[in-house]
Parts: structure tokens; sequence; C-alpha cells
């Protein structure tokens, strides 16, 4: 019997690129400086958070940006400037991760989970049951995975439905080439490390809307100094509202928003290289006998950063079988069907704190067959080809 050798992968799944040259000087002059603060720059000048805000306002394509502490933070923000009020009704895909609802929660509202499908978007259609029923809509488009937005919009407007974006994982997507996070009347993005630009935490918010806008800045903790943002409407905005918005202190700070200008610059590079180890890997997947990946619209220009597959008609003793000889191999692979919350891979049924939770049928069937797997730029086409050999190995073994 010839002896076969266990290939083994051994990089780390959460190992991103380091941050540029570039961004490790100018957060080195931020550093020296000692003015770490956005609020803390000379008369008239532009520290390197007014500088982000308008810089990814305009890679937007949008009027005005906002800098926050996290995505989390940005969409809570959102929601509160949108007008959101406490026992509201806001509508959300249920496929998404703790953040979101937790920004729902924070602002005092109610949620209402709506479906998914296979491919791992929202139920168009139990979204247009439900829509009648709310005034707000957070659409995740959570690991990606970009709905077909010209529906999205008719529902909303049909419905008198405010649209919020959360692009934590689609910064540099488009649908029909119209950027993900400029379709709602807000978008909020991450740039937490494992995101397509990284500073640690971080979050920004975009809308084309000055009223919200104005809400926002305050709410984030300017003070009494939001003047010194240059992505703003005309200081009147703030008249009226500056005693009446409290101060929720959810800034980003000069450090982070230097190391991410630079980042910003080669995003669309960027997208494009995690596209590559995408494609290489889904078109391995694909071959694998038990193994499904999600048909994607030819509108949708996703970024893939991480990739998402279905176990399909395999039991759950199988799947941890499989996880685990994937694990042992050196392939790290996430699983949202798990009944404890695990790391990242949180299922709706554990935010219990909402009280009620629906039985969403096909969101449990699908989650329950779902794997995740990050795919970090690190990671080239022989790690790619690696993957794939080790996940079909392990598949001939174990999946029925
Ligand atoms: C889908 C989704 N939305 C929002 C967030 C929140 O991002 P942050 O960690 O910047 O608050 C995350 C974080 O991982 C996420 O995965």
């Amino acid at each position: 019997m010839p002896i076969t050798v266990k290939k083994q992968f051994s990089k780390d799944f959460t190992l991103q690129e380091p941050i540029n040259d570039q961004g490790i000087e100018k957060a080195l002059a931020i550093l020296k400086s000692g003015k770490l603060h956005r609020y803390n720059v000379e008369q008239n000048e532009k520290g390197e958070t007014a500088l982000l805000e308008e810089e990814f306002a305009a890679y937007m394509g949008k009027k005005y940006c906002l800098s926050c502490a996290s995505c989390g933070s940005a969409m809570y923000l959102a929601l509160k400037s949108a007008g959101v009020k406490p026992g509201d009704k806001v509508l959300c895909n249920a496929y998404t991760l703790a953040p979101v609802p937790g920004a729902i929660e924070n602002s005092g509202a109610d949620i209402e989970l709506v479906e998914i499908i296979d491919d791992y978007t929202i139920d168009l259609d139990d979204l247009e049951a439900k829509a009648s029923e709310a005034k707000w809509f957070m659409l995740s488009h959570m690991r990606g995975h970009i709905t077909n937005m010209d529906r999205i919009m008719e529902v909303c407007n049909a419905n008198d439905l405010v649209l919020i974006e959360d692009c934590a994982h689609t910064m540099g997507a488009t649908w029909d080439g119209k950027k993900s996070g400029s379709f709602g009347k807000v978008g909020c993005f991450s740039t937490q490390t494992y995101k397509h630009m990284n500073s640690g935490e971080g979050g920004l918010l975009v809308t084309d809307d000055p009223d919200l806008i104005a809400r926002a800045i305050i709410y984030s903790g300017s003070y009494m100094l939001y003047k010194r943002h240059t992505s703003r409407p005309d200081m009147d905005a703030f008249e009226t509202l500056k005693t009446m918005v409290p101060n929720y202190s959810c800034r980003m700070d000069n450090l982070r928003a230097a190391i991410l200008r630079p980042q910003l610059e080669v995003l669309d590079v960027r997208c494009g290289r995690w596209n590559q180890r995408y494609r290489q890997l889904e078109q391995g997947l694909i071959k694998i006998r038990g193994i499904s990946c999600p048909k994607r619209d030819p509108r949708e220009n996703y970024v893939g950063s991480s990739i998402q597959f279905s176990l399909i008609g395999q039991d759950e003793v199988t799947i941890k079988q499989f996880l685990s000889r994937c694990m042992n191999q050196g392939v790290e692979l996430k699983w949202f069907g798990n009944k404890e919350p695990v790391g990242f891979t949180s299922s709706y049924s554990s935010w219990k704190y909402f009280g009620r939770l629906p039985n969403l049928v096909n969101t449990r069937r699908i989650l329950a067959a779902m794997c995740d797997m990050r795919i970090p730029l690190t990671f080239n086409e022989a790690d790619c080809k690696l993957i794939i050999e080790i996940i079909k190995d392990v598949a001939q073994i174990v999946l029925k």
C-alpha cells in the first residue's frame, strides 16, 4: 500500500498585509506631533480625519462623510440621525453579524428579521411582505453578498422605507456600476482589521442628507467644534440642532485616519487582488462533490475578501467532522450552523435580547449548511491551490 502524506496548510487565516509605508510615515508624523485628537488642529488646518472624510466622500460620490470609532457606532449614529425612535421597527436580513442587531437595539428600536435565500442574500419576497409594517430598513451586505439593488429600491420607494446600508463587507464593491453604500439614505463602513481598509477599529458613514450628517456629526461627539469638519453642510444646519442633539462620543482619531488615507488610494487595486484569490478558490471548490458556491449575479461586482459555500444535504455530525479534519490540516473554516455562537459566526438565534425570535425556516436551513473562510491578501496562488486540495481530500473522505 502506498503511504499518502497528508497535506498541511500552515499560514494564518487572520494575518492581513502590513500597513503600507505611506501609512506608517503619516502615523509617525502624527505620533511625533502629539496631535492625535481630531479637533487638535491649528486655525483653518485640515486634520487627517477631516481629510479622510473629504476623500472617502469623493470616492463614494457622496456629499458628506463622517469618521467614527467603528462601523457599529456609525450604524447606531445613522439610525439615530435618520430619526429612528425607541419602539420603531427596523427590518433587517437575518444573515448578518452581531454589531448590526446591536446597533438597532442600541437605538431603542425593535428588529423585524427578514429571510434569506439560497444565494445568501435577502429574500426580496419576504421583504416585500413585511415592508409596509416598518419605516426603516437596515440592509446588511453580509460577507459581501449584494442582492438585486434595483428591486430593493423599488420596494423601498413603494413603501416609504428608509434604507440604511451596512457595507462592512462591501467597501469598494458595486451593483450595476453603482457603489455599494450609495443606494440608501446612509451607508456605513468598517475599517476594523479584517475589512478592506485596516485601522484596527474604525467606521465611516456617508450620506447626501445635510440634516442627517449635521446630527451625526454632533452625536459623534463634536462638542461645539463641528466647524472643524470640512465634509459638512453650511453652519446654519447645526444652529437648531446644537443643543438638541446629545454627544455619544464615537469619534475617530487622527492616527487611524492617517493610516487609512494611503490605503484608500490603493483600495480598488486591493479589491482586484481579493477577487483573483476568490475566483481561484471558487473555481476549485465548485468542482468538489458535496460543495456548492452561490451563483453570483453579473451585475454584482463584489469584493471577495472571504468565501462562503454550502455543504448541501449533510448532517451536523458530518459537517463537524469535515470542519475538524480541515482544521487539522490547517484550513480554518467557520460554520454558521453552530447551536452556540462561536467566534464571529453568530446566527440570529443568539440575539435573545430582542425577546421574541421568529422561526425563519429557510434562513435556518441555509445557515445550517454554510461554511465561511477568510481570504487574507497574505495568501498567494499556491496557498489557494493547497487549500482547495485539502478541502477536496477531506470532502472525499467525509461527505456523503
Ligand atoms: C456584517 C458586519 N457589519 C458590521 C460590522 C461592524 O463593524 P465594526 O467591527 O467596525 O463595528 C461587522 C464587523 O465585523 C460586520 O461583520
